[in-house]
């Protein structure tokens, strides 16, 4: 056995058995200062961060930008007050300093109005409602939690000048955070001098004063049954049995593997946790809420059922097991849907020109010109290209409207559903595209299986769940499972708050609850991610110039790290700063194959467009730099900002976070209050008859 899983086991005892804490912490902790300090606790970064920073996107007030940042989805991850108390590591710094958390990819918040604790940009304090706190709450009203701004957050810096862009790539290095996390906490409890620091803060202690016996033997039981949790367990048992053998590193995490292991796992431990390797790239969120289906393998149609999805994934706790509160969870879906509402409102950031230096706007022109309108002759027809259409999948034909045109635009242009769904709106139809076409996954040239694939192939043993929510179906396609659990999350959370059916039309953004699994990747509208890199589902493409080039000319390692911008490849630069990631694209998972543009014989797997010289790719790249092509039709936007104007007072003014059924005057809101403010911005939603395409 070696040295490392002779650690994990361990550590696995221990979390189990606390009576071996105290020992086995002194005797992890003289391994750790020997020989093993650095395989767990890697070196980190050390980013500058400027105090100032420029804001790219004007459409949202400064208020709101900071709501955004603050608002819990409803994820538990730790309770708060020991989150406050912990020590990082095995030092004395705080682990909540900007200066740890930076080290991490999290963006310093300096304002004082919503965040007064000075977290990162999207780690936010989680108010339990009452009636959860006892189990799912584990006792603790009060709970760290994560939110959509840490990830969906990017800032990029370029000689000395910051640029936020939000709803941009984050930089967060999530996977490592977590188990910083977790060993931080087993180092506090298991060193005495350490663990009498965090007993008194967790207690509000004055300096100097110690707690009781009393006092420590509550907080050892508190913590035992932290350690015990499945949270906990999982994470632990993720390290130990190498669930995600490929390290994401920085800007991307396996959401739909960690997503359904997290959601399902609990149901049958034995089967419902899959080793993954599907990680990807935070996606940026502009226009993302008028997509027909979103996520990498376009998976999920409607926005709230998404986010519930993600949130459970990342800890939103949910009751399975006892009937009569089934379903009912720590979401906080009206939160969920005022994100919802502000990112639908969010344009892509404009390329700063006094910044990042001047457009050439000839170049422009000329990319301008390759994009929409030179035409590949070996272009495959649409029907050959994208996913065949299958009304039971969900799946689309081809849309006769796409352009037929440009070396990009016959796919990436942004072209809206032919027909209305049943409440009158239009969805831009995003087509998908076979991987046998675009190659961007190594498996279709050999063995390895990825995201897309590893999701479409999941299946989900249904447990307890069986015969209650699955008609006694014991397994289940992972489109089923997902459909069932989270709709049956949504209806809990609807009637337990009284919600009205047109408030829930709306709160479920006029799209029914629906997931499916297909074999491909589609294409986006391009606006804005000239701010994105690295590039592709994976992460796996440094710069939009070597995504532009021949596989063969792409970098096969590189260093993620430096938030440093390189303005003329467009990505981040390639610098082995301290703490930086190394990106190995011949790792499981990590192929920076295929989306290729080279001369090939016709139907080459991963080839679809001719080969682009090198002033082309940077015709394009000038393009790519102002590309403005998504108009977001006026009345949902229109709609959008009237629901944020009329529940302004719920989320806007007041101060810390948005405490759940508080009385009015200390920022809580009832959900009944809520939805009448929602009801009354927009006309109530009537539905036409569902046109063939949305019947199941
Ligand atoms: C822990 C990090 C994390 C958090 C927190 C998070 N997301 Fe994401 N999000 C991701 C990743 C990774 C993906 C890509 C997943 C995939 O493609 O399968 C994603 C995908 C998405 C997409 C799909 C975009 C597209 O173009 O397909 C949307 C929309 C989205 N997130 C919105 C949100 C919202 C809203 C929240 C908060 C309620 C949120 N996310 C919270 C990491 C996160
Ligand atoms: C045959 C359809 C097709 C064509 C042609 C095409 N793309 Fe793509 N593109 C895609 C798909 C599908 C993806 C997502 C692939 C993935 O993530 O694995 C993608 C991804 C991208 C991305 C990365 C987005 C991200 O999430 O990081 C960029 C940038 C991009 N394309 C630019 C271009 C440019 C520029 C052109 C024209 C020179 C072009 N594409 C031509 C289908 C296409």
């Amino acid at each position: 056995m070696n040295l490392f899983r002779w650690i994990d086991s361990l550590v696995n005892k221990l979390v189990k058995n606390y009576t071996l804490w105290i020992f086995g912490g002194l005797i992890i902790l003289a391994i750790i200062a020997v020989k093993a300090y650095s395989a767990i606790f890697i070196p980190l970064l050390e980013p500058p961060v400027f105090s100032s920073y420029r804001v790219l996107q004007t459409e949202w007030t400064d208020d709101r930008r900071e709501r955004y940042y603050q608002t819990s989805q409803g994820s538990l991850v730790m309770p708060y007050a020991w989150f406050r108390a912990l020590e990082w590591r095995t030092g004395t710094q705080m682990w909540t300093s900007p200066e740890v958390q930076v080290k991490y990819g999290l963006l310093p918040d300096n304002d004082t109005k919503y965040n007064p604790d000075r977290m990162p940009i999207g780690i936010v304090k989680e108010i339990v409602p009452d009636e959860y706190v006892d189990d799912l709450g584990e006792g603790q009203k009060e709970w760290a939690s994560l939110t959509c701004a840490a990830c969906h957050t990017s800032q990029i810096q370029y000689k000395g000048t910051a640029l936020r862009i939000d709803g941009g790539e984050g930089q967060w290095r999530f996977e490592q955070w977590s188990s910083d996390l977790v060993f931080s906490l087993v180092v506090t409890t298991s060193v005495p001098s350490k663990f009498e620091r965090f007993c008194a803060r967790v207690n509000g202690l004055k300096a100097g004063q110690k707690c009781s016996t009393d006092e420590k033997k509550l907080l050892h039981t508190q913590l035992k049954a932290y350690f015990n949790s499945d949270l906990i367990m999982e994470a632990v048992n993720a390290v130990i049995n190498h669930i995600y053998p490929t390290q994401e590193g920085f800007m991307r995490t396996d959401a739909l593997g960690r997503g359904v292991n997290g959601v399902f796992g609990p149901l049958n431990p034995n089967k419902n946790i899959n080793r993954s390797t599907g990680s990807v790239s935070y996606p940026p969120l502009w226009y993302t809420h008028g997509f027909d289906w979103v996520q990498s393998p376009a998976a999920i149609r409607q926005p709230l059922g998404r986010n519930v999805t993600e949130g459970w994934g990342v800890n939103i706790r949910v009751e399975v097991n006892d009937p009569n509160k089934r379903f009912g969870s720590t979401a906080e879906l009206d939160n969920m849907f005022w994100m919802e509402s502000l990112l639908a409102t969010l344009r892509a950031p404009k390329w700063p020109e006094d910044v990042l230096g001047p457009i050439d706007h000839a170049r422009a022109e000329r990319g301008k010109y390759l994009f929409n309108e030179a035409v590949w002759s070996q272009a495959p027809s649409p029907v050959l290209e994208q996913l065949p259409a299958n009304a039971q999948d969900l799946i689309a034909p081809p849309n006769p409207n796409r352009p037929k045109t440009g070396y990009c635009a016959r796919c990436h242009a942004p072209t809206l559903d032919v027909q209305p769904n049943q409440y009158g709106r239009r969805y831009i139809q995003l087509p998908l595209y076979r991987m046998t076409v675009l190659g961007t996954d190594s498996w279709v040239l050999g063995t390895d299986v990825w995201d897309a694939k590893g999701f479409n192939e999941r299946k989900v043993y249904t447990g307890i769940l069986a015969k209650p929510s699955y008609n006694g179906q014991e397994v289940v396609g992972i489109g089923t499972a997902l459909t069932t659990n989270v709709t049956g999350v949504l209806n809990k959370w609807f009637q337990e708050h009284n919600i009205s059916e047109p408030c829930q039309i709306i709160m479920e953004g006029y799209r029914p609850n629906e997931f499916r699994a297909p074999l491909g990747y589609p294409a986006r509208p391009l606006d804005g991610y000239w701010a994105t890199g690295p590039f592709l589902h994976n992460g796996s493409v440094r710069t939009l110039y070597q995504l532009l080039s021949p596989v063969s000319e792409r970098e096969k390692t590189f260093w993620i790290g430096s938030w440093e911008f390189d303005p003329v490849n467009v990505g981040f630069v390639d610098e082995k700063i301290k703490g930086a990631f190394l990106y190995d694209t011949s790792l499981r998972g990590n192929s920076n194959a295929g989306h290729e543009f080279r001369d090939a014989p016709p139907n080459t797997p991963g080839v679809i467009g001719p080969y682009l010289t090198p002033e082309q790719r940077l015709d394009l790249i000038e393009y790519l730099k102002v590309l403005d092509s998504v108009q977001m039709p006026p009345e949902p936007l229109q709609q959008h900002t009237a629901v944020l104007n009329a529940t302004a007072r719920f989320y806007e003014g007041h101060t810390g976070p948005t405490p759940v059924g508080a009385p009015e005057e200390n920022g809580g809101f009832k959900k009944t209050d809520f939805c009448a403010a929602v009801d009354s911005a927009v006309p109530t939603p009537t539905a036409a008859p569902a046109p063939a395409a949305m019947k199941k």
